[in-house]
Parts: C-alpha cells; sequence; structure tokens
C-alpha cells in the first residue's frame, strides 16, 4: 500500500487489525464478513500486525516478546490447579522461528532493548509469522533502518510470502514497492484510488496517482 503522508494507510491498517473501529464501510476475511471490535479478534482471526510505532517490550527478551499475552503454560506439580510457563517450549519455539527466518541472534533470552533497529524489527517479524494464520500487515517495516537492516527485513517478507502468507505492506519505499509487490493498492485522501500491477504501471505513473498529478485508467480504479 502507497499513499503520501496522512493519505490514511496506518488508518486503514488500524481497522483491518482491530485497533480502530471504522465507522462506515465492511471488512471481509476469505469472503466473510467479519467485525472486530479489539486487536485480540483481529488476532484470533489470524490477523498479525507489525505497527509504524514498533510494539516490542525492550525490558523484555526475545523469547517474552515473542509469547507476550500467548504465553504457553503446563500443569505444575499439584496438577492443573497451578499453571506454570513452559519457558522450555517458548525458548525452543522462539529458536525455532527465529532461524526459520534466518535472523541470527546469539541469546534468546536478551533484553530487546540490546538489540539492533534491525534485529528488533527481525523480533517483531517474526512474531507476526510465527502466529498468522491469514495475513501480516506491516506498516513502514523498514522506515527506521540502515541499508543492511533494511535488507534483512526485506528478506524476512520474502520469506514470510514464501510460506504462502499474504502480506500486506505499507511503504514510501517505491523500488521496495516495486520488486515486492503482486498488486499495489494506491490510498490518496482517505481513499482507494487505484490497484495498479507493478508490471503495468512505471514507478513516476505510481507516483503521480499518489499525488492526484495523474488519473488512474478506468479499467484499474
Ligand atoms: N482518530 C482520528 N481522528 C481524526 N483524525 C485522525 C484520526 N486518526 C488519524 N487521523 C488523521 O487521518 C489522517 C491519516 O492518518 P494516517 O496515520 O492514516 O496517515 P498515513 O497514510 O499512515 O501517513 P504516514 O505516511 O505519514 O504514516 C491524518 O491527517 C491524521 O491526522
Ligand atoms: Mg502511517
Amino acid at each position: 500500500m502507497i499513499g503520501d503522508n496522512g493519505a490514511g494507510k496506518s488508518t486503514l491498517i488500524k481497522a483491518l487489525s482491530g485497533a480502530l473501529i471504522p465507522d462506515e464501510g465492511e471488512i471481509y476475511l476469505n469472503g466473510a464478513l467479519v467485525h472486530f471490535h479489539n486487536p485480540l479478534d483481529a488476532r484470533r482471526m489470524g490477523i498479525e500486525t507489525v505497527y509504524q510505532d514498533l510494539a516490542v517490550a525492550p525490558a523484555l527478551n526475545i523469547m517474552e516478546n515473542i509469547f507476550l499475552g500467548r504465553e504457553i503454560r503446563r500443569a505444575g506439580f499439584l496438577g492443573s490447579l497451578f499453571h506454570m510457563l513452559d519457558k522450555r517450549r517458548m525458548m525452543d519455539d522462539t529458536i525455532r522461528y527465529m532461524s526459520d527466518l534466518k535472523i541470527g541472534i546469539q541469546s534468546m533470552s536478551q533484553p530487546v532493548g540490546t538489540l539492533s533497529g534491525g534485529q528488533r524489527q527481525g523480533v517483531a517479524v517474526a512474531r507476526s509469522a510465527a502466529f498468522a494464520q491469514n495475513v501480516v500487515i506491516m506498516d513502514e517495516p523498514t522506515a527506521a533502518l540502515g541499508v543492511k537492516e533494511s535488507r534483512m527485513v526485506v528478506e524476512l517478507i520474502r520469506q514470510v510470502r514464501t510460506r504462502g502468507l499474504p502480506v500486506i505492506l505499507i511503504s514510501h519505499n517505491m523500488p521496495l514497492v516495486f520488486e515486492l509487490a503482486d498488486r499495489i493498492h494506491i490510498q490518496r485522501l482517505g481513499r482507494r484510488v487505484a490497484v495498479i500491477k507493478p508490471d503495468e504501471y512505471s514507478m513516476a505513473d505510481a507516483v503521480a496517482i499518489m499525488t492526484g498529478a495523474k488519473e488512474v485508467e478506468p479499467a484499474h480504479a
């Protein structure tokens, strides 16, 4: 999804991830009408979101961030009376998620606050990829990152897609969008003005449609 600052991209994905309740319109998931009252509703329906203002907890370690709010528990020594955190299983899963996505981090028990921006972004992406059943939404995942870190996150996005999970990516980086996207949704003044295919339009055309300098052909409107 592309669009100028303030075009409504983040607002749209907040509606799709239950963080905002839209005043109008309907949301369909796999053809069925759905209603989200909060982000948990959307997560339960298999929609995972990496927000623009990155939502990781710096003081918690990687495993704790991955499982935040959905910790795995096991029966304690008094049977089902006391459920204890199943740290070994969560740690094993964390190592698997991170290595599935080829995120190189020495220790999964280091606080996320000690990681680089790219690695932190990697944790947020790994978490969404691990739990998403239907779609992963990423709002500007490379905006704050350097060249090398951006490449890493782009690689993660590719791997999520290779696993068959659709990704909705919001980005201002046109070369990246044209490299990655199957379809490009263009948002302008709060509305979708076009959905184009990257091989049918140039980058300059996409930017012109985005800013209102060019009308989209009726077939793509
Ligand atoms: N709850 C709200 N009430 C009123 N206006 C809002 C609300 N939330 C967002 N807006 C406005 O809606 C517009 C779209 O904001 P949004 O964050 O969706 O833009 P964006 O396309 O994500 O921009 P950027 O590229 O800068 O991230 C902005 O002008 C913003 O101030
Ligand atoms: Mg935004």
